[in-house]
């Protein structure tokens, strides 16, 4: 997978050098290139903000540096890795996106080519979007009802998301099987030696060797604690695994 992501803090994108993305990208797995929106101005201050018309506060993020990143990243994939013809699907994230979901990720894990524009301030010229979708596909994307002070946090996270779930990057693929939201349902507690410590035993039926108790065990921890913890996820994960609400609950 070819990934792109434009910023004004390409520091900030460091850690995906380490750990399992790391060996992704040496391994050849995932192409990912860090752009630094600055790269695309031409005044002597690089500058990429201005304040709003309209009035109010804040700085908005100016269009024409954005066109130039956005077709640097267009030219620099088309040379690189990704299939003749293909586009990016380009991700901006932001508090006002559609919810980052499991399933999101599921789907931008099968695309061959994501490009992330990282916004600051008050967000970027509405213009932009309509440049980029002219383009290729566009979606606005926030991770959760809370504010961040720009997009690079919420990359690290949904480039995570997504590149763990390509072929290779994690070596036991088994473990991305009974995952909290793989099937709508939180994922049961787990447990390692010692069998007792500080005086706190590890449940008697993860000891027993009768492996259909403790499937079943496994199955009502994730129902109490999904309707302990996201009660709201007990419908979804109900119709996902065909059942009556009424058999959840
Ligand atoms: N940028 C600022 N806040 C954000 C959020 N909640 N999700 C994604 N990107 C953001």
């Amino acid at each position: 997978m070819r990934i792109d992501v434009v910023t004004i803090f390409p520091d900030y994108l460091a850690p995906l050098d380490l750990s399992l993305i790391g060996k992704a990208r040496r391994d050849g797995l995932i192409d990912l290139a860090v752009h630094d929106l600055r790269d695309s101005t031409h005044d002597r201050h690089r500058t990429v903000d201005d304040t709003p018309y309209g009035g109010g506060a804040g700085m908005v993020m100016k269009p024409e540096p954005w066109a130039e990143a956005l077709d640097a990243v267009l030219a620099a994939g088309a040379a690189a890795s990704v299939p003749d013809g293909a586009v990016p699907h380009l991700v901006v994230p932001g508090p006002g996106g559609v919810p980052f979901t499991q399933a999101m990720a599921r789907q931008l894990a099968t695309e061959p080519w994501l490009a992330f524009a990282c916004g600051r301030y008050e967000g970027i010229d509405e213009r932009v979007y309509e440049y980029a979708a002219e383009r290729m596909p566009v979606t606005v994307v926030s991770l959760g009802d809370y504010v961040l002070n720009g997009g690079e946090v919420a990359v690290l996270a949904m480039v995570e998301a997504v590149a763990r779930l390509l072929p290779g990057v994690i070596g036991n693929e088994a473990s991305l099987v009974e995952e909290s939201h793989e099937d709508g349902l939180l994922e049961y507690p787990v447990y390692t030696k010692p069998a007792s410590w500080q005086g706190r035993d590890v449940p008697a039926v993860l000891l027993s060797g009768d492996h259909g108790a403790i499937a079943r065990w496994r199955h009502e921890q994730r129902l109490e604690r999904t309707a302990a913890r996201r009660p709201d996820l007990l419908p979804a994960a109900a119709t996902l695994a065909g059942l009556e609400e009424a058999e959840v609950r």
